[in-house]
């Protein structure tokens, strides 16, 4: 066992390359975490970013991506799956769309935006709110007839769906969905300039952010190698 954890009861180990003060063979149960993931067209994720064949200590579990069909990576938080559609390493941002609204109005279960605000941070000032009520005759604010839509759900018949953009009063929400969306997108939605459907491909970023960031850099410092233990 390498001997030089500094930090204690902490999720990260680290492993030294001190080859001459080891007799026994230099080994670090994290040289199976070199490489990167790719899939679809998102290419050469690193850590914290860890998916495809790399053995789930490589990263931290809220990082950890599968890739669907070779053509797009998919995130998967509380039973909420999202699809990646852009990263950017050094914005450390992410454009993700919900994968049960893709192209899809209707969902067959309402499921809300589940996010932990403290790794994917939504309120960055480049998205905006989007509120879609399902079978719900009255609304909490005014609703324009371009907001209107049906919706079959499972064989029930959800007429009165509806959706609005920006701030709703949150107590109103019961049937009903919030996700974030691009600002710009929101915009050509509200002019009617796109369909729903459409609008929720185009996604909405976050920022994101590992929260074991600092103990890595502490560790690539001293040269180390990232890997994580929920131990
Ligand atoms: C990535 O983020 C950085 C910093 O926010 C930004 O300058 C850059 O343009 C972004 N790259 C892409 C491809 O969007
Ligand atoms: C979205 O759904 C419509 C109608 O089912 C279909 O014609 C269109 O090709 C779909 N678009 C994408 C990008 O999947
Ligand atoms: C979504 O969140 C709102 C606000 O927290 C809550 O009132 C509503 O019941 C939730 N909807 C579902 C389907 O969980
Ligand atoms: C949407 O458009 C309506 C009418 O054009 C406008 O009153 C409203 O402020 C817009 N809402 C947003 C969120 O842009």
């Amino acid at each position: 066992m390498p001997p030089t954890s500094i930090f204690s009861g902490t999720v990260l180990f680290q492993f030294f390359n001190l080859t001459t003060s080891f007799t026994e063979p230099n080994f670090s149960p994290f040289s199976s975490c070199d490489g990167t993931f790719s899939c679809g067209n998102i290419h050469s994720l690193s850590y914290p970013f860890t998916g495809g064949n790399q053995p789930d200590h490589c990263g931290p579990p809220e990082f950890h991506l599968s890739c669907v069909r070779n053509s797009y990576p998919k995130l998967t938080v509380n039973s909420v799956v999202y699809r990646v559609l852009e990263v950017n390493l050094t914005g450390t941002s992410l454009v993700l769309a919900r994968s049960d609204l893709w192209n899809n109005t209707c969902p067959t279960k309402f499921l809300n935006f589940s996010l932990d605000p403290n790794i994917f941070y939504s309120d960055n000032g480049q998205n905006v709110d989007l509120t879609i009520f399902y079978g719900c005759s009255s609304s909490p604010v005014l609703v324009q007839q371009q907001n209107r839509f049906y919706c079959d759900v499972g064989g029930v018949d959800l007429t009165d769906s509806f959706f609005i953009i920006g701030e709703v009063p949150i107590d109103s929400i019961r049937n009903g969905v919030t996700v974030p969306f691009l600002i710009n997108v929101g915009a050509e939605l509200n002019r009617s300039l796109l369909p729903l459907a459409e609008a929720l491909m185009r996604g909405f970023e976050v920022v994101y952010s590992d929260p074991y960031g600092d103990r890595c850099d502490e560790c690539g410092r001293l040269d180390g190698e990232l890997g994580y233990s929920d131990t």
